[in-house]
């Protein structure tokens, strides 16, 4: 028995056995990999000592390979299927040594794998996020061989799996559609394969996502019981999936993570690799809320960019005007929010093309210079306006696409993604295409795109990076492999990306792809946030926002004031209720000023202003949801706390009104049982709550908590939509 300690590299040789204990803060993961037999994995969950591994042993749980591959001893389903050179599809992998070393966040280990027949050796990796609870893990795969026809093909190659117990466990995955994003499905896991997969090409976010929360312990629950949050790190096409079989053998479930291999096998040549990307897995026994917190505390400290510091306070012109962009309506908009106490304006969709001007979804895409009918000063010329109105300046592009009509299409007609001899099969509007990211020179366009706007006007803060269609018609003029497309597409994405980052690294990227197609840990990286959905309904936004927070933090989750009728539902919300929903993550606007009355606009400043005391809270503090609108209970709360528990914003929202309805009292979570809380309403809008004012424990408050009416004394009019933000200083 083995625990590797503090060193850089260790080798291991000639050891029966090699218990190995990767941990974080409050969790374990525990694998067996001696030297010359298969890596088994033997627990994941709560923390473990040295001295917990004879009781693991003795507890008898079945021992399931790390990473299974189609092998002699069929029993199990597999992560990894290869064709090796002579076209034998078993694999058989052996421990040869392993690694440990040592970065700013934990720890890597990496499980060197060989093959005793055939040139194949697969490093496994365990990264630790020893603060954050997150443990992830990915996979190296190589061509050894000597001689150089000798190509090996990928079949399956998942970044890893997971085997789980079997008992009364239930698995919430989450999907939907445009405008309907992130709605969550929470089932039992029988027998047979449940499957969650994404083949898009482009997105990955809309039909399905590439996250998924495990319960241990029955139907999940917010503040209690075992679950484990796993979430897939890629830009691409993937799937997530759970089989189980009734033998002897499938005690456990098994859980596997990774690119989806449906038309994307993958050659190596000898001597290339393959990497899969990274699966982040984390344990807790605080519920669903608690592997929320750690995803979000992991995505703002490693993943986003520039996490942890607050996003600004914008106006975008998309639903105000949509493609009615001029530089009088611009300049309004600008003196607009700049006036409401706003820091930024974003100009949307339909401010460029020349031979072919963008008045609609139909043309244009790809000709990104400024079309001069509509904004004769350019767009130095809003920058100038936006400075002068001492607010930033923000711009929307959506650079990996075409249409038929444009001047990029006429001149690169091989630059789209479409199946050589096949006609064109085009998106959005009628004639959208993807260009293809898997051609070096198409690469250089793209990020020629965002570097000429960037260097045509240095003071751009904020760029809206969109993406309106999928790939249908899959084929590359440029790659030989056809079967690589969908794999050098987003590689080609992330050289890009990576390029623009180093130039630009302190503009803001929101990751838009027809609203949250790109709401995924692979792709957020490069961004600072993303637009969580086209739809800006309030009242919907409550339930695609409480889903979207399972794994991704108010600090990225963009949510705009929308307008009343809504543009996508039609429902009209009262100002109150769409801004406290709003409010809620990060905060902006999507709707023309220039409608709105002048109380309205005051409205919203004063609003603004108030959001601005309570942003770095909501923003960067920890999540407890408390009451889900899906709950059926009629109100929908959550509270965000500081680490500290010194200041906290708890929010109400009533999501169905009848009269004489009843709801149950409103229960704080969250918060220090020994600190008494001043509560201060805010967006207060006619007569504030009894408890404005006044100080609770607590316990009080998380206990008995506050009366809080269904009915709506503060929206004017209406007696449904009921909404209450509270801010609460510990004394
Ligand atoms: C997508 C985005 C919208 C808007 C339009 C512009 O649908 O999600 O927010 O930017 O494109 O065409």
């Amino acid at each position: 028995m083995k625990r590797i300690l503090l060193m850089t590299t260790v080798l291991l040789c000639n050891l029966a056995a090699a218990q190995t204990i990767i941990s974080t803060k409050n969790t374990s993961l525990v694998i067996d990999a001696a030297q010359g037999k298969e890596p088994l994995f033997l627990y994941y969950g709560a923390r473990l000592e040295d001295g917990d591994l004879s009781s693991l042993r003795a507890a008898g749980f079945q021992e399931l390979p790390v990473y299974p591959a189609l092998n002699t001893n069929g029993a199990h389903p597999e992560a990894l299927c290869v064709r090796m050179p002579d076209g034998n599809l078993t694999t058989d992998l052996r421990t040869s040594s392993i690694e440990e070393s040592t970065w700013e966040g934990g720890k890597i280990y990496s499980i060197s794998c060989k093959d005793p027949v055939y040139p194949l050796e697969v490093k496994i990796y365990y990264k630790t996020y020893e603060a954050e609870d997150i443990i992830s893990t990915w996979t190296e795969i190589r061509n050894a061989a000597k001689k150089k026809k000798d190509e090996i093909v990928l079949t399956r190659f998942d970044s890893g799996s997971l085997p789980i117990r079997r008992g009364d466990v239930w698995v919430m995955s989450f999907g939907g559609g445009w405008a309907d994003e992130t709605e969550a499905f929470c089932q039992p896991l029988g027998l047979g394969v449940r499957s969650v997969y994404n083949r898009d090409g482009v997105r990955n976010s809309h039909k399905a996502h590439s996250e998924v929360m495990i319960s241990l312990d029955g139907k999940p629950r917010e503040d209690s019981g075992r679950v484990i949050g796993a979430a897939l790190c890629y830009s691409g096409n993937y799937e997530l999936r759970f089989e189980t079989g009734d033998t002897r053998r499938m005690s456990m479930h098994r859980f596997y993570a990774g690119i989806d291999p449906t038309h994307s096998a993958y050659t190596l040549a000898k001597g290339e690799s393959f990497t899969t990307p990274e699966l982040a897995l984390s344990w807790s026994s605080e519920g669903l809320g608690g592997v929320s917190r750690n995803f979000h505390r992991w995505g703002r400290k490693w993943k986003l960019t520039h996490g942890g510091q607050v996003n600004d306070i914008l106006l975008n012109s998309w639903e105000g005007v949509y493609f009615d962009i001029n530089e009088e309506g611009m300049h309004s908009m600008i003196r607009d929010i700049a006036d409401m106490g706003g820091e930024l304006f974003v100009m949307d969709d339909g401010w460029f093309g020349d031979k072919y001007p963008r008045l609609n979804d139909h043309t244009s895409l790809g000709d990104w210079v400024v079309d001069r009918n509509k904004l004769p000063h350019g767009i130095e010329g809003l920058a100038e306006e936006a400075r002068r109105n001492g607010i930033k300046f923000g711009i929307w592009i959506e650079p990996e696409m075409t249409n038929v009509g444009s001047e990029l299409f006429e001149k690169h007609p091989d630059w789209v993604i479409n199946a050589p001899k096949r006609e064109l099969v085009t998106g959005r509007g009628g004639g959208q295409l993807v260009l293809d990211l898997s051609n070096p020179a198409v690469q250089d366009y793209v990020f020629g795109v965002f570097d000429g706007i960037m260097t045509a006007c240095p003071e751009i803060a904020y760029v809206k990076w969109d993406a309106n269609m999928q790939i249908y018609s899959q084929g590359s003029g440029y790659l030989k492999n056809q079967e690589h497309l969908y794999i050098e597409y987003h590689r080609g994405l992330a050289k890009v990306l990576d390029r623009i980052r180093a130039k630009y690294p302190n503009v803001s990227i929101q990751a838009c792809a027809g609203g949250g197609g790109r709401v995924n840990w692979g792709i957020l990286p490069w961004f600072d946030e993303f637009w969580t959905s086209d739809n800006t309904d309030a009242l919907q936004r409550t339930y695609i926002q409480w889903n979207t927070s399972y794994f991704f933090p108010a600090e990225a989750m963009a949510a705009h004031i929308g307008a009343s009728p809504n543009h996508t539902t039609g429902r009209e919300i009262p100002l109150k209720f769409r801004i406290d929903v709003a409010m809620s993550a990060r905060l902006g606007l999507e709707l023309q000023p220039s409608a709105m009355t002048e109380d309205e606009k005051a409205h919203c400043k004063a609003a603004i202003s108030d959001y601005k005391k309570i942003r770095d809270v909501v923003q960067l503090g920890d999540l407890y949801r408390i009451v889900s609108p899906l709950d059926g209970k009629g109100i929908c709360t959550k509270l965000y706390a500081t680490p500290e528990k010194d200041r906290a914003v708890f929010f109400w929202y009533s999501t169905e009104y009848f009269q004489g309805k009843q709801v149950p009292a409103a229960l704080f979570a969250g918060l220090d049982p020994e600190r008494r809380y001043r509560i201060t309403e805010l967006d207060v809008f006619g007569k504030p709550l009894s408890c404005d004012g006044k100080t609770f424990s607590g316990r009080f408050l998380m206990e008995t908590g506050l009366n809080i009416p269904a009915k709506n004394y503060q929206g004017g009019p209406h007696r449904d939509y009921a909404s209450h933000v509270l801010y609460l200083t510990a004394e």
